[in-house]
């Protein structure tokens, strides 16, 4: 165990993990030049396309200094706060974490709010200044932040490219040498902490834990803590480039056990495995549920692609256990699912699937918030649709989620950030310099004010120097109403929304403007309403058209009257015929991109 070094990455989007951690894999001879073009830490196609790691994973690499050998565990973690409990959780499988700076940027909110995650579960930090080969590095700045933030001395910030491995080596050897080893005892009862898993379709659920105490072999009959659900250690290993089997795993390794689970749902991250006969009795420390904070009706275009839209989510399920769904059926939509996701890139990546792994034309509406009603008889009913909210008359009050978020930006900036966090009904918590021209506020805030468009915004008036993390705190009180829209006097329910009493009336009359530009004119006026309870608070109207697309063609040249038929049908796939209108899949989603 004194050779083990377990350590993760921390590092804000974009900053150079991926690309360091490939070098990291050569410099060890773990892959070869040719494997590593390819960045070998994502292995999932939008993974690679988005630059963002997704699912965390955790190679092994061996590094021999001063004639010692040591075996190091780089375990990742996900790069983005919709995924903010799965690196709390690989963050407490490791000893030591390297703290990655891109030097032409400095500081952002997300390495902030995972650096004292790690700090908690005291990992040694080691600061990396990344990008130096860069003309535009500004190593002194960054330094000092650094400094700022986690002390230390300024000859300990290793100066780093992924670009042109410099720097590489020292990471290396401070990996090794400032890096505790683990501390765990192999003589007591077996305790492994689940940090990840990952679905095989031949091998089923693979989960990858870090041995905290004891010893697992092939074949012990083990138990997961969360579900009681007993299986054979089918096989364990060590995670190398492929999966290494092992007989037997100790106190401090890292790797892998198959089980034979089928579903994601038996394997709950941050949950223990231990021993059924002489296990441990207490579960690792910090396990959580996590639970979907963003919910939206996912219905299939064609109504007859209903079933295989089911399939399709049973199949993303198997590997994706913190996506929920259940059967909820729309008067304007049909029959679709209503979806729980962890955040709105976990709805996109979601729907991206669907479409593009399933071949499935999906709408998606308007998404929403967990909401819990508190009745008069004293019940609590959790809503995660707007037509789900009882009747007004047994509400007694109805909490909302909150979140506390950190924002980094330039001090610049700080006036009109101020200002969009108040409109979101944002409470300051803290407002601190963390160098002469960049501040970090905090804020409490309603978690459905960051689901309609609150980054865009923040990235727009700070013209992409400001960076934004966020934590759920809880439940709070909230004055909220449904808001209803109807087309030609028929309410829509897929475009209902429920929103803070203040909002209503200005949402109501942007959505009603913003409605009347996405749907196309038709044969008749079509009426646009918002309305609050039987109270209508805003009105517009679509003007008839009579639609001939081919008259420009005088009539002349077939194929291209064709071509133009067929664009238009192709326009069409995208349309939701709702009452005797036609609908645009954009209009579902209009009231997240209200201007
Ligand atoms: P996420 O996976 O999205 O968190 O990103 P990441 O932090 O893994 O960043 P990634 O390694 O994908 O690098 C982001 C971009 O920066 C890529 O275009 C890299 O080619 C580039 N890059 C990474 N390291 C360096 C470096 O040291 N120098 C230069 N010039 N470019 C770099």
């Amino acid at each position: 165990m004194k050779h083990i070094r377990n350590f993760c990455i921390i590092a804000h989007i974009d900053h150079g993990k991926s690309t360091l951690a490939d070098r990291l894999l050569e410099f060890t001879s773990t892959v070869s030049e040719r494997d590593a073009q390819a960045q070998v830490l994502d292995n999932m196609d939008i993974e690679r396309e988005r630059g963002i790691t997704i699912k965390s994973h955790a190679i092994q690499m061996d590094y021999l200094l001063d004639g010692e050998k040591y075996v190091l565990n780089l375990i990742d973690t996900p790069g983005h706060v919709d995924f903010s409990y799965e690196v709390s959780r690989s963050i407490a499988a490791c000893e030591g974490a390297l703290l990655i700076v891109d030097s032409t940027q400095g500081i952002q909110a997300q390495t902030i709010s995972n650096l004292y995650k790690a700090i908690e579960h005291d990992l040694h930090i080691i600061p990396v200044m990344n990008k130096m080969d860069l003309p535009n590095a500004m190593p002194d700045e960054v330094e000092d932040q650094i400094l700022e933030l986690i002390g230390g001395k300024r000859e300990d910030i290793i100066h780093a490219s992924g670009k042109t491995g410099m720097g590489i080596e020292n990471i290396l050897r401070a990996i090794v040498h400032d890096v505790p080893p683990p501390v765990g005892d192999s003589a007591k009862p077996l305790q492994c902490m689940i940090f990840d898993s990952v679905f095989n379709s031949f091998r089923g659920i693979i989960a990858y834990f870090k041995v905290v105490n004891g010893e697992i072999r092939k074949g012990d009959l083990v138990k997961f803590m969360a579900t009681g659900k007993e299986y054979h250690a089918d096989e364990v290993g060590v995670l190398r480039l492929e999966m290494e089997p092992r007989k037997m795993l100790g106190a401090g390794d890292v790797g892998y056990i198959i089980s034979g689970i089928k579903t994601s749902k038996e394997v709950k991250v941050g949950d223990t495995i231990t021993h059924v006969k002489g296990g441990c009795q207490n579960r690792v420390e910090g396990f959580e549920e996590v639970k979907p904070m963003v919910f939206a009706g996912v219905y299939p275009i064609d109504s007859d692609d209903y079933e295989d839209l089911r399939a399709s989510m049973e199949k993303l399920q198997l590997n994706d256990a913190s996506l929920t769904f259940e059967p909820e059926s729309s008067a304007a939509l049909g029959f679709g699912f209503r979806c729980g996701f962890l955040g709105m890139l976990h709805m996109e990546i979601i729907q991206e699937r669907l479409e593009r792994e399933f071949d499935m034309n999906v709408i998606t509406t308007v998404p929403n918030v967990p909401y819990i009603v508190h009745t008069k008889k004293g019940e609590q009913v959790e809503v995660h649709n707007p037509s789900g909210l009882p009747e007004q008359t047994i509400i007694d009050w109805i909490d909302e989620p909150y979140i506390h978020a950190q924002i980094i930006t330039k001090s610049e900036y700080i006036g009109q950030i101020m200002n969009l966090c108040l409109t979101k009904r944002g409470e300051m918590v803290k407002q601190e310099y963390l160098t002469a021209d960049r501040v970090e506020l905090s804020y409490n805030m309603p978690l459905a004010e960051i689901v309609f468009d609150f980054y865009d915004k923040l990235k727009s008036i700070s013209k992409g120097y400001a960076s934004f993390d966020y934590q759920p705190i809880g439940f709070k009180p909230a004055k909220l109403i449904k808001l209803d829209i109807l087309l030609n006097g028929e309410s829509v329910d897929a475009l209902s929304t429920l929103i803070h009493f203040d909002n209503a009336q200005p949402l109501g009359r942007r959505m009603c403007e913003k409605l009347k530009e996405l749907i196309p004119r038709q044969q008749f006026d079509i009426a646009i309403q918002a309305a609050i309870g039987s109270k209508i608070i805003s009105r517009e109207t679509v003007k008839a058209v009579r639609k001939d697309v081919t008259a420009k063609c005088y009539g002349g040249d077939i194929s291209r009257k064709r071509k133009l038929l067929e664009k238009q049908k192709k326009g069409k796939k995208r349309m939701k015929q709702v009452g005797n209108v036609e609908v645009p899949q954009k209009a579902f989603m209009a009231v997240l991109k209200l201007d």
